[in-house]
């Protein structure tokens, strides 16, 4: 079957694309209007030290074949990114590593839609499950997960630097 490289995103006016090294300044940019989401999570925000990080990062003992990193572009602006790790931590589960959209689209259901496009490309590519760890200072993003039908299954703490936080960890299953 064919499949298809990045999710089928219907919105008006968004384009997806993946992201590699030479969108460096676009997701640095979007990490600077974000910087808030990276204090609650890192305590501070280096944009372009965020953005070299999240081109870099892998899901452990993974390679870059089993990293999807998706942007969402406004024409010339990048106004969201999603990091996926593919066959992490078993075989056919998945990982969001990130998923983070410009403050100043946030709260339209832009999230959603883009969200139902990735889970229908997730399944398409054999995907039975999908889990992410929210930090517990961003019960928000808990409940948007929630919406999306995960559930929390646990609660665990994440390094970061000198940094530890408190996180929920969720995930749903992917019914064929
Ligand atoms: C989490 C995130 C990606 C969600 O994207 P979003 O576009 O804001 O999400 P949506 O607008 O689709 O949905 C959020 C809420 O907006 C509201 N909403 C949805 N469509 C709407 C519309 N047309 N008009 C007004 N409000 C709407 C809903 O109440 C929705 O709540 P729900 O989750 O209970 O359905 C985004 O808020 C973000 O980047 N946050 C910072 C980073 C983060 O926290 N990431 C996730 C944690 S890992």
């Amino acid at each position: 079957m064919h499949q298809p490289a990045h999710p089928d995103v219907r919105l008006p006016g968004l384009a997806v694309s993946r992201l590699g090294e030479r969108d460096l300044p676009a997701l640095a940019e979007l990490c600077a209007e974000c910087s808030a989401f990276f204090e609650m999570v890192a305590g501070d925000c280096d944009p372009r030290r965020e953005a070299e990080d999240i081109l870099a990062s892998l899901p452990p003992e993974r390679t870059s074949r089993e990293k999807h990193l998706f942007g969402f572009w406004r024409g010339t602006e990048l106004v969201g990114a999603m990091d996926l790790g593919e066959s992490y931590p078993g075989l056919h589960a998945w990982y969001v590593a990130l998923f983070l959209l410009a403050p100043a689209i946030r709260q339209r259901g832009v999230g959603a839609s883009l969200w139902a496009a990735t889970e229908s490309w997730i399944r398409m590519r054999g995907g039975t499950g999908v889990g992410l760890i929210v930090q517990r200072d961003n019960p928000r993003g808990r409940g948007f997960w929630e919406t999306r039908g995960f559930t929390v299954t646990g609660e665990t703490v994440q390094h970061v630097g000198d940094r530890v936080n408190q996180v929920w960890s969720m995930s749903r299953a992917l019914v064929p």
